[in-house]
Order: C-alpha cells, then structure tokens, then sequence
C-alpha cells in the first residue's frame, strides 16, 4: 500500500514533467536579470564561480564526469570539461536531450546563446573572453553520450552505459529537489545516483532553497521539495556522503521574478563512499 503510494507520488511528478518547455524554462532562469554577467550577485555568476572553484582547487580528478538531470543547460559542464577527458549528459526527457544535441551538433536552432557563458568561464580561468570558441569546441568534444536518466529508479541509467567502476565524479544541478515528491524520495536518489560514483569520487550538488514550486514553461507549475541547508546535509550524510564545501546565496529582491518562489540557492560537494582522491 505504502509501496502504491510511492509509485502514484513519483508518477505525478513524472506527468508535469510532460509539458516541460525547454525555451521557456532557459528565457526563465539564464537570461537577465538571473544571468547577468556584469553583476556578482547575479544568480548564474555565482553558481559559475563555485563551479570554477570546485573544479579547480586540484582534489578532483579522473576520466569521466556525470550531469545528473542536465536540462536544455550546458552552464554547469564549462568548468568541468577541461578537467575531464569524458563527459556524459543526461536527462529524463527526450525534448531536454534534444535541445544539448542542437547546441553540441552546432547545428542551429538552440533556444539560448551560450556565448557569455563560455566568455565569463573563459575570463574566470584567466583567459580572455575571447577564448570562448576553444571552450565551446572542448565542451562538444568531451561529451560521449546523451542518456535517458531517472533518478527513482534503483539504477537511474541504463545498464553498461557506464564503466562498472562508476564515474569520478557526479554534477546535478536543480534536479533532486525538483523531480521528487518528498524529502524520503529526495534522500533515495541521492542514494541511487551515489551508485553511479566511484569510491572516492565527488559530488558537486547544486539546488534551491526554499522553494515549493517553478514553473517549467507558461502555466506548467512543477512541485518542488522545499529544503534548508540541514536538510541538504542530513540526506546526504545519511546516504554516506561527506560534506568538503557547503556555500548558501540569498536570493536578492530583483531575482524574484515571479517564475517560482525559490529563495536561496545551495553549492555541495561532496566525497562519496570510500576514501577522497
Ligand atoms: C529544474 S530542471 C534542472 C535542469 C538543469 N540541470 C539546470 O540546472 O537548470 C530539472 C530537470 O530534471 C529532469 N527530470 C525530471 N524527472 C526526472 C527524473 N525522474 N530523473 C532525472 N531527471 C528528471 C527534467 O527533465 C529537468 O530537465
């Protein structure tokens, strides 16, 4: 009966995920005033800095990078795929994963410029702006594959679709929090993800606080977990994770736009099972 209950909640969240509208969702929340590159406290600046960080302070390392629940993003890869030889996206819906193959094929017809993105990484690595090219070719270059991913499931990828001895090292972003009906089935696919870790590897979690619901194209409201930073930290000891690096922003008045009711942002990473390194 519990079990039933489960299941219809997951399925529920499942069916809004239908009517999911990738260029609404990026006209949303990375375009201005949440991506606007000449302001620090500007949403998408921040979350590209603690990236930087995370990714460049020298304890991660490896062969291959997981994004869980990518989204029509590509924002939360542009420090990463410099450091890791292969990457692999994934995403629950075929539209999101057709929406990375436009950008990744640079073929056209994308629903955002990822320009000023690639440019502000490139200037965050000590590049020139104008350097944004060589990142958008290393960027294509280093993604693999493009996998369906559910994060209910006790195997949230396809079997084989990944080495058997697991990534090195796991980014989600806005993805737990925002396809689970309860903080139980938040904790679970924590769980279930952490499988798709090496011992040893990192977890970089980025994800709302506070939030109850966004909107995921115009009328399409999504129910969303809401959380605080003792929750984050509670499910993800809980899962066996340890906590390297917790960093909280507060959502300023002007980047409440009225497309949810989100009002801080968390940046984690973590160390899974087993020792870092
Ligand atoms: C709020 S969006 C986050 C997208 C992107 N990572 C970002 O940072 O903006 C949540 C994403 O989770 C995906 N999703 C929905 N149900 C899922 C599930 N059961 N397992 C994994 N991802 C799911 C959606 O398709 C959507 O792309």
């Amino acid at each position: 009966m519990e079990e039933k209950g489960k299941e219809n909640s997951i399925a529920a969240m499942a069916a809004c995920y239908q009517k999911f509208d990738p260029a609404a969702y990026l006209q949303y929340n990375y375009t201005p005033p949440r991506a606007d590159f000449t302001r620090k406290d500007s949403i998408v600046p921040w979350k590209l800095a603690c990236l930087h960080r995370a990714f460049t302070e020298g304890d991660v390392s490896g062969e291959l990078l997981v994004d869980i629940g990518s989204g029509p993003t590509f924002y939360q890869v542009m420090s990463g795929c410099e450091v890791f030889n292969k990457l692999i996206l994934t995403d629950f819906l075929e539209i999101n994963r057709q929406e990375l193959r436009r950008w990744l094929q640079d073929e056209g017809g994308c629903s955002l410029d990822w320009t000023p993105y690639l440019e502000h990484v490139c200037k965050l690595e000590g590049r020139r702006s104008s350097a944004w090219p060589e990142k958008a070719t290393r960027l294509r270059q280093v993604v693999s594959d493009i996998l369906p991913v559910d994060v209910h499931c006790s195997q949230p990828v396809a079997p084989d679709s990944l080495p058997s001895t697991g990534a090195d090292c796991l980014v989600s972003c806005f993805c737990l929090e925002s396809v689970s009906p309860d903080l139980p089935a938040f904790t679970r696919a924590l769980g279930h993800i952490g499988k798709l870790l090496r011992p040893g590897g990192h977890l970089m979690l980025i994800g709302a606080l506070g939030e109850s619901y966004y909107f995921g194209g115009p009328g399409v409201r999504i129910p969303v977990v809401p959380l605080n930073e003792a929750q984050v930290c509670e499910s993800l000891r809980e899962t066996g994770y340890t906590l390297i690096r917790l960093e909280v922003y507060t959502l300023p008045q002007d980047m409440r736009v009225g497309v949810d009711d989100v009002t801080g942002v968390f940046f984690a990473k973590f160390c899974g099972l087993g020792s870092c390194g």
